[in-house]
């Protein structure tokens, strides 16, 4: 795996897609909960959210309800269920020393260890040590957090490793950030073609015009490699446009000179832009077949000039908004149920790829 994606022709022959019934069936969707999305890392909340002992945030995974929290020995995740009759323990974000369950106050410490339960002292072999939260694997990148709900999940460094090296060659620094601001996207649209929107540029420039005339988005200016899980993406800036102050859409001095456009499958996008340290976090999760709701995360260095990141968000913020109705529109013609199969085209190779991880996840022979 190169970090930084060679150019290369790309031609061959048209490729099928995978049929439309994937995209509105919802029994495709109940196998992908569980056999994709409860089965990998997934991005649950900051590092800003978690900064002292005892902070915790609530979130939903698949169906799970999680907590996630910090103690003085680190950060926990653990099942959000009670172990005496499966309320849940905790909602909503903040500090606090213990959770205490609503229903009838069994206490469990920030670690998830049962910790009290009313009258338990009367309770014959009641042993708080067989009862705790159950735990899940969680992991800390940068800003960012991780939870997966499946204890056998791979190493979460070995998941985000060669993106992680991309963007570190790309001169990002995640120690230093925060996040500033998170924009959300409600799409009638299926998350696969969420997806799959993000992992092609041949419609930039038909859809995209200010991000076509900012940055290289021709078919050999954009360049691309997959490897596994991970899909590495960048194209270099249109410098007459973007260091011309009267022309450019955001002030880009800085350490950074690419737009990198990663990707982990099944649904981590992280993005880099030239100018100032940043990364802009694209992540979606499925609510039903036909929608899916999407997060532009934005992150930067605290000294960052409150200017430049203004224009900078409003300028992605205005390419992530572009998308949307092109997916609903996909959306729309998968479900006229007319038409079985599409055509991939020779720029579009990273979806066959993630076509191919998504199908094999689905048939139960991914190799995660
Ligand atoms: S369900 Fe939590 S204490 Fe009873
Ligand atoms: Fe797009």
């Amino acid at each position: 795996m190169t970090t930084h994606a060679e150019p290369r022709p790309r031609t061959g022959a048209l490729v099928e897609t995978l049929p439309a019934s994937y995209y509105t069936d919802p029994a495709i969707l109940e196998i992908e909960q569980k056999e994709i999305f409860a089965k990998t890392w997934q991005y649950v909340g900051t590092v800003d959210a978690l900064a002292k002992p005892g902070d915790y945030i609530t979130t939903t995974l698949v169906d799970t309800p999680i907590i996630v929290s910090r103690s003085r020995d680190g950060v926990h995740a653990m099942v959000n269920v009670c172990r005496h009759r499966f309320s849940e323990v905790a909602s909503g974000c903040g500090n606090t020393r213990a959770f205490k369950c609503p229903y009838h106050a069994w206490t469990y410490g920030l670690d998830g260890t049962l910790v009290g339960a009313p009258r338990s002292e009367q309770i014959d072999d009641f042993d708080k040590s067989q009862l705790p939260l159950t735990k899940l694997p969680v992991a800390v990148w940068g800003p960012l957090v991780f939870v997966s709900l499946d204890p056998q999940v791979g190493a979460f460094q070995d998941w985000i490793g060669p993106v992680e090296a991309s963007l570190r060659a790309a001169n990002v620094k995640l120690e230093s950030l925060t996040m500033r601001k998170r924009t959300t996207f409600d799409i009638a649209g299926n998350w696969k073609i969420v997806a799959e929107n993000y992992l092609e540029c041949y419609h930039c420039l038909v859809a995209h015009p200010n991000y076509s005339r900012t940055f290289d988005t021709s078919a050999l200016g954009y360049t691309f490699a997959t490897d596994a899980h991970t899909f590495i993406s960048n194209t270099a800036p249109q410098d007459r446009v973007l260091h011309d102050a009267a022309a450019a859409p955001y002030k880009a001095e800085g350490p950074i000179g690419v737009n990198q456009n990663d990707y982990v499958w099944p649904n981590f996008a992280p993005m880099t832009w030239p100018g100032q340290n940043n990364l802009l976090i694209y992540s979606f999760r499925p609510t039903a077949v036909d929608h899916t709701i999407g997060y532009f995360d934005y992150f930067f260095d605290p000294d960052v000039d409150p200017d430049v990141e203004r224009d900078f968000m409003a300028f992605l913020d205005e390419v992530g908004a572009e998308d949307v109705p092109l997916i609903e529109s996909v959306q729309r013609g998968m479900a006229s149920g007319l038409i079985d199969t599409g055509r991939l085209v020779p720029d579009e190779n990273q979806i066959e790829h993630f076509q191919k991880l998504t199908k094999d996840a689905i048939h139960g022979s991914s190799a995660r």
